[in-house]
């Protein structure tokens, strides 16, 4: 595992957009698998600043989103397809059929296995990025979900179903499920970049890196992956 330490959420953003800069340079044809969340706000709109200078170029570029929630369709205000289009996709040249969300309408006895057939199509993620939950959950792998699994339908906890319940305008909206790419998916990916900032993270930070690799945790086997890459800010690497 790589550490790097960054000062605050402006400098977090800038060295993680720096990195996925240099994937992009390296290979144009980059497979990046993306995140949505708060964390990655900032690195999205540096990468679009960066592209409106010249200084990227995804046209050749492809994206594989790690979640999306059941039940919504991409219109709605609320699914991660919207978020991204509205965060990101809508402001660079990304090519639209390049772009990759989970598809939240699909059924779940094909979605899981229609999307990892797509990422392998694609050949493989060459950098995935992920936010990290205080829980220590990464995409919907919530703590106790298994290593091995490809992407696959989960249900969303009574936490996250009540948290999420302040964006919809009944609880009984909220989507219960969702798809997500699997431990598995995440770990084939050949480089994963993950962004944390604030001390809410602190605690989780030094339990999934610090720890012993356990479902628990389900954060904690990327310090099983050959290339792994962690950016914290100094609120969150605070406790280590
Ligand atoms: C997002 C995702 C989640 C978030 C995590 C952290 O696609 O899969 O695992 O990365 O919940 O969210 P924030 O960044 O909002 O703290």
């Amino acid at each position: 595992m790589k550490l790097i330490r960054a000062t605050d959420y402006q400098d977090m953003s800038r060295k993680a957009a720096n990195i996925i800069s240099a994937q992009i340079i390296m290979k144009p044809n980059a497979v990046i698998g993306l995140a949505t969340g708060s964390t990655p706000l900032g690195l999205y709109a540096q990468l679009i600043d960066w592209y409106r200078k010249g200084d990227i170029d995804f046209s050749q570029v492809t994206t594989v989103n790690l979640d999306e929630y059941r039940g919504l369709p991409r219109t709605h205000d609320q699914s991660y397809w919207y978020f991204m289009h509205k965060n990101l996709f809508d402001h660079i040249n990304i090519k639209p059929e390049n772009v990759h969300v989970p598809n939240g309408m699909a059924s779940a006895e094909t979605a899981g296995a229609e999307y990892d057939a797509l990422i392998e199509q694609a050949g493989g993620i060459d950098l995935q990025l992920l936010g990290i939950g205080s829980d220590g959950h990464i995409g919907f792998n919530e703590p106790g979900s298994a290593f091995e699994l490809g992407t696959h339908c989960v249900d969303l906890t009574e936490k996250t179903i009540s948290d999420n319940a302040r964006f919809f305008a009944s609880i009984d909206e909220v989507p219960k499920q969702a798809y997500t790419m699997g431990i598995k998916s995440i770990m084939q990916a050949r480089k994963v970049l993950m962004v944390v900032n604030g001390v809410n993270k602190a605690e989780i930070v030094r339990q999934a890196f610090f720890g012993p690799v356990t479902p628990e945790v389900p954060a904690s086997i990327l310090q099983m992956h050959p290339d792994f890459t962690l950016i914290g800010d100094a609120e969150a690497l605070s406790h280590i």
